[in-house]
């Protein structure tokens, strides 16, 4: 039984800068929560820091998905507990091919090419893109939809997606939310979605939005949130 993400006081540090100085989120299984913010806050950061990436240095605080610490668990372990990663840039695998490596994440190789050919269909993918090596030669919105592939033929209990929206057409977009928002209801799934536009809320349909400035949340609220950001930018915020 899923109870979702608890992050508690985490302070990260990337070279000599301590980026995030202290975020606290909680989102419950089944629950859509947004983050924005401006650039440079803090947000990627955050999405590398859950990952595991080794530049990233956690010097406080707490990370439990479903009960379980987050953070003693190398990158691997977090994706087998069901931590799933969009990164803002997805990148290049050459020479692994897409089913081979949701194999590896731990993907049933049973029917596994027809729920990647459902999976892609759902967000408009042309499925023999998913025959190339990951990523290699896909255009960027392409990428974006492959990395939803991937989400949805995993199954994920939590996914954390960084500025999946961007580089995506309209239509992709609508889809893409879509897709991600059905996954709640389908399987528990908890979402964590960063994004600059707000574009992405209406198919998304979020329980909370969060701004991240200077490595803080400094305000949470619903959708009236977002559009006092796109009619304020983020200078009320950054005082705070
Ligand atoms: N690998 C790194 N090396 C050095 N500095 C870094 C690194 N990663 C992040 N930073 C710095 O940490 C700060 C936060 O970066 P981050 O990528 O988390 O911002 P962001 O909120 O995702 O911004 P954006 O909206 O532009 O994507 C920035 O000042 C950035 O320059
Ligand atoms: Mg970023």
């Amino acid at each position: 039984m899923s109870t979702g993400l608890v992050i508690d006081g985490l302070c990260v540090r990337v070279g000599e800068k301590d980026v995030l100085r202290g975020i606290d989120l909680r989102v419950g299984a089944g629950e859509v929560h947004v983050i924005m913010g401006p650039n440079g806050s803090g947000k990627s950061t955050l999405a590398h820091a859950l990952a595991g990436h080794p530049g990233y240095q956690v010097t406080a605080g707490r990370v439990l998905l479903d009960g379980v610490d987050l953070l003693s668990l190398d990158p691997t372990e977090r994706a087998r507990h069901g931590l799933f990663l969009a990164l803002q840039q997805p990148l290049d695998v050459p020479g692994v091919r897409p089913r081979d490596m949701l194999v590896a994440a731990g993907a049933s190789p049973e029917g596994l090419e027809a729920r990647i050919d459902d999976e892609a269909r759902r967000v408009g993918l042309r499925p023999d893109l998913l025959e190339r090596f990951v990523n290699v030669g896909l255009s960027g919105g392409e990428r974006k939809r492959a990395e939803i592939v991937q989400f949805g033929v995993l199954r994920p209990a939590f996914a954390v997606l960084d500025e999946i929206d961007s580089g995506l057409d309209v239509d992709a977009l609508g889809a893409v939310a879509r897709r991600l928002a059905a996954a709640t209801s389908e399987w528990g799934c908890g979402l964590l979605a960063i994004t600059h536009f707000r574009r992405l809320l209406s198919d998304l349909r979020p329980d909370a939005i969060h701004v991240v400035s200077g490595g803080r949340v400094v305000a949470t609220g619903g959708p009236e949130l977002a559009e006092t950001l796109e009619r304020e930018g983020y200078e009320p915020f950054r005082a705070l």
